[in-house]
């Protein structure tokens, strides 16, 4: 599809909304005593704070696994849930507030495909059928911005025991909720709703892919993907898919939302490469949120002694775009 329009992550850095907007918007709010709230188009307390309350909030925080460490502090928990990608709900960083009418209760995921018996479970029974934990990781987007998250979740490996795959499944694809009554972006027919995301049988029991059900020490919020996403540290965030619904094991590779959309641009690896420019901008280093200047970016996020031998004998593939 001929996509005329630029996307919001297409944007230069030159033109997004720079570091410095936020931090003054920021003083504004917390000196009129509304906390850690940015103002303007961010989000509203009152809007935020009229969303039904998670469930599963008793739950949390849960013990951090001390096994993950950082090379840099956590970003501040209101930038991380108030600067958001989420097409979903609008191509801007600011959907936080609409973001809000995503209902998660009731919220099934089923587990089809390759599998011995295919199931659907309501998010609380999984919740009682994993051990939560939190784990500090690095989170770099494509568009050349970085955070530092303390996410609450369990191993994406604990799903796939969980879902017994047949020895014939070599990826597993996960999809996003479909409801253009509330996700306005859905509207946007140009997009290949819903959003999809994939990758091998290998990195998804890869022990840093991630499934994330809080944040900060709380459930995650709807903006950041409430209440499952994924977080698979070592590689471009839009392969971290938000909010959801469907995990299939398969035998054919699958084409992620971005794939689909411009494929010379987002490939199915997106691997994080200093080296590899995007075709549009550097990826030679980063903008981390909340923080001056600029990091050089690292190979596989600083995650390599973890993933590298994962790609091993794939250097013919489009390991990093
Ligand atoms: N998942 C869905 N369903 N829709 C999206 O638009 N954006 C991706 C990823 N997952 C996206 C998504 C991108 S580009 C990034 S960088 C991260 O979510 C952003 O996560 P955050 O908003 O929690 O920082």
């Amino acid at each position: 599809m001929l996509i005329k329009r630029k996307r919001g992550w297409e944007l230069r850095e030159s033109e997004a909304t720079p570091e410095s907007v936020f931090r003054d918007r920021r003083r504004v709010v917390q000196a009129m005593g509304m906390g850690a709230l940015i103002a303007g188009a961010a989000p509203g307390a009152a809007a935020l704070a009229a969303a039904p309350a998670d469930p599963s909030a008793g739950l949390y925080p849960v013990k951090r696994n001390e096994g993950y460490t950082l090379d840099r502090p956590i970003t501040d928990e209101g930038l991380a849930t108030t600067y958001n990608n989420f097409y979903e709900f609008g191509s801007q960083k600011t959907i936080a507030e609409d973001a809000q009418e995503l209902p998660i209760r009731p919220w099934s995921v089923v587990i089809d495909g390759m599998v011995d018996k295919p199931m659907t479970l309501a998010i609380d029974d999984l919740l009682k059928r994993v051990t939560l934990e939190e784990r500090l990781y690095r989170h770099r987007c494509v568009e050349a911005w970085s955070m530092a998250v303390p996410w609450s979740g369990f191993p994406l490996k604990a799903l796939v025991d969980l879902a017994q795959p047949l020895g014939s499944a070599k990826y597993l694809r996960m999809e996003t909720f479909q409801n253009p009554k509330v996700a306005h972006g859905q509207k946007q027919f140009w997009y290949p709703w819903p959003y999809i995301e994939g990758m091998t049988m290998a990195e998804a029991t890869n022990e840093l892919a991630f499934l994330v059900t809080g944040m900060y020490g709380k459930p995650v919020p709807r903006q950041d993907g409430a209440p499952l996403r994924l977080a698979l540290p070592w590689k471009y965030g839009f392969k971290s898919i938000k909010s959801i619904v469907r995990f299939s094991f398969t035998d054919q590779r699958p084409v992620g939302f971005w794939e689909k959309l411009q494929g010379n641009e987002y490939g199915f690896w997106a691997n994080v490469n200093p080296e590899v420019p995007h075709p549009r901008w550097s990826q030679a280093s980063e903008r981390v949120l909340g923080a001056e200047g600029r990091r050089p970016t690292l190979l596989y996020n600083g995650y390599g002694e973890y993933v590298a031998a994962l790609y091993q004998g794939l250097e013919g593939e489009r390991l990093f775009m």
